[in-house]
This record gives structure tokens, sequence and C-alpha cells, in this order.
């Protein structure tokens, strides 16, 4: 059982940058939470106090309920992997992983089981005697993740650990990754501000803004029903539409949708693939451009007003520059001083 709790934690740093604001977050034993936020919303100073290398301004952190708030590093159950993994480049690859062990004064035998098991773990298997610079970069964050591994921590803290890789290994690393962490149980917080990383990986994801909890929720609820206009904008691809509501109607220039919300200004949400196209002359928006991905097609569209509008289609040779469409949306949500007001499921 390894539970972790972060309980109404502020970091301000000198300067007066309130990097974290009163966050809370309990992660369940064995479960693998996603912080995804744009640049500079916290992420890594909040792990970076879960794992002792920032100290919070407020707030109490505990493992199994024991406080460690204020405990130095080296004596946390916590593991933690960089972007730059920072390996010792003059060690080979067993050096690396038994540096740890060493330190804990455990036996040689009991050491060299635990590092060829853990080499095993992350697909390494016979590669004690490399040096690390022999390695190819995906294998570097390996050994890097088998280092924090090999110290059995109880909560695994990752910190954007593919950011440096190209998008093929990112893909096959964060699947082995998720992987090993299933197979070992273990407690992680796994920051990263790549959306694609957080919904194929995460049991839950937060989204974090200036240092605060937008939304927590499984991913596949982050991305049909996002809570606030910052969330929907945030998690793959949305239209945002700014317009005005009245008497039932959603309008924004020569595009209008019925909305079943009191009168007054609202932000209509709609999914490029929830966007059903109709020809019409002149119709609420004309076709800018057309894009075949070969299984699917994007649409830009424009409304009068230069309102770029997205939609995905089946055929996109069917549609040509500088057609008029009528826009018909499947499924919406509406939001309204930052809140959601209204949601219809396809
Ligand atoms: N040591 C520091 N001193 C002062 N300000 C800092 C320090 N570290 C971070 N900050 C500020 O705190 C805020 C949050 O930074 P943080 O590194 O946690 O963001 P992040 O979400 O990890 O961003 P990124 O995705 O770019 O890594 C930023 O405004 C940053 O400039
Ligand atoms: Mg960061």
């Amino acid at each position: 059982m390894s539970v972790l709790t972060i309980k109404d934690v502020t970091k301000l740093f000198p300067g007066g940058t309130k990097a974290v604001d009163s966050f809370s977050l309990e992660v369940a034993d064995g479960e693998l939470v996603c912080l995804l936020g744009p640049s500079g919303s916290g992420k890594s100073t909040l792990l970076r106090m879960v794992g002792g290398f920032e100290q919070p301004t407020s707030g109490l952190i505990t493992i199994d309920g024991q406080d460690i708030t204020h405990m130095p590093p080296e004596k946390r159950p916590t593991g933690m992997v960089f972007q730059s993994h920072a390996l010792w480049t003059h060690m080979d690859v067993f050096k690396n992983l038994a540096f740890g062990l060493k330190l804990r004064r455990l036996p040689a035998d009991e050491i060299k089981r635990r590092v060829e098991a853990v080499l095993e773990l992350v697909g390494l298997g016979g590669y004690g005697s490399r040096r690390v610079t022999q390695l190819s970069g995906g294998q570097q964050q390996r050994v890097a993740l088998a280092r924090s591994l090999v110290l059995e921590p109880k909560i695994l803290l990752l910190d954007e650990p593919f950011a440096s890789l190209d998008q093929h290994l990112r893909e096959r690393l964060r699947e082995e990754v998720r992987d090993i962490q299933q197979r070992v149980g273990i407690t992680t917080l796994f920051v990263t501000h790549g959306q694609d990383e957080a919904l194929s990986m995460a049991d839950r994801i937060v989204v974090m803004r200036d240092g605060r909890t937008e939304q927590i929720d499984r991913p596949d609820v982050v991305y049909r029903d996002p809570q606030t206009p910052f969330v929907a904008g945030f998690i793959g691809t949305m239209n945002l539409i700014e317009g005005t509501v009245s008497n039932g109607t959603f309008t924004r220039a020569s595009f209008s949708h019925p909305l079943a919300v009191a009168d007054g200004p609202a932000t209509l949400a709609i999914r490029p693939e929830a966007l059903d196209l109709v020809a019409a002359e002149p119709g609420a928006a004309k076709v800018h451009r057309v894009t075949d991905y070969g299984t699917h097609g994007l649409l830009d569209l424009n409304l009068p007003d230069g309102t770029r509008v997205k939609a995905m289609v089946d055929h996109p040779g069917q549609f040509k520059n500088g057609q008029g469409v009528n826009l018909a949306p499947r499924a919406v949500a509406a939001y309204r001083d930052n809140k959601q007001i209204f949601r219809s499921e396809a």
C-alpha cells in the first residue's frame, strides 16, 4: 500500500511567483496520475516538492499517512526521473544502478540480483557492462527509470521523461513504462505537457493552470466532458466559438444553434468530429481549406466575421475551397463565467 496525499500545498518563489496555489490531490495505491498543463503551470514545482527538491511555502505532503513535507529527498520513499536523466557517463550501466544500493550498504550478491532483475524489467537484460555513452537516447532513459526502480520507492515521480526523444520512440516508451508501472504496481505521478501522453497513460489526469487544478478525472471523461473552456481548448482539438444566447438560440455571425440556457454571452464548444456539414449556398460558413489525411479529412471553415471552425469529414473529396456549408453539430457543450452551463451527448 502506497498512497500519496498532497493537501493545500502552495509554493511562493522569492520574487512573488505563486507557482503552486492551494493544490490538493490523493494518488491511490498503484495509480498513475498525470499532471498535464501548459508551460509554467507549476507541474515540475509540484513534483519537485513531492520529491523533496523544493520546499512548500505551506501545506502538507504525506505518504501512507507519514508527513514527509520537510523530509530531505534521500530520506523519502520516492524515486524521481527527470527529463535530462543525468546518468554517470564514466560508469557502466551496472554501476549506475548499483550506486544507490551501495549507499544503502546492501550485500554485493543482493545488489547484483536486484540490478539484473530491474534491467530485465526495463528490457535491458545483459546491458550491465555497457557504457552509458554506448546506449541510444531511449535506452539511456530506460536506465534512468531502472535507476529509480531499483531502490524500490513507494512513489515514482516522472518529469517529462521522454521529452528529449523523437515521436516514435516516445510512443513506444510510454507503452513500456505504463506496462512496467502496472506490473510493479507502483504509485506514480507523471508530469507531461503532451495530451496524447496523458490520455494514453493515465488512470486519472489533473489538468493544471496557473498552479491550480482545472479538472481531475479519468482521461475519457476529461476528453468527453471538459468542465471549463480552458480544459475544452487544451485537450484534443476543439472549436470554441464565442457568441450570444437569446431566446434559446446561440448565435455567432451567420451561425446559430438551439441552446436552452438563460440569455447572455456563451462559449460554444464543438469537437471537429461532432460537426456535420451540409452543402448550402450561401451557407453559414465557407470552406477555407481541405486537408486529406487518407483515413479522414479535416476542413477549415470561416464564418463571415473571420471566426475559424474545424470539421472532420469522411470524404474530403466532396468539398471545395470557397464552397458554402451549413453547420450541424451533433453534440455541444456551453460555458459561461468559466463554468459549464450546458452539455448534450452525440
Ligand atoms: N526556482 C525558481 N525560482 C523562481 N521561479 C520559479 C522557479 N522555478 C519555477 N519558477 C516559476 O514557477 C512557475 C511554474 O514553473 P514550473 O517549472 O513548475 O512549470 P511547469 O508546469 O513544469 O512548466 P514546463 O512545462 O515548462 O516544464 C513558472 O512561472 C516558473 O517561472
Ligand atoms: Mg516542467
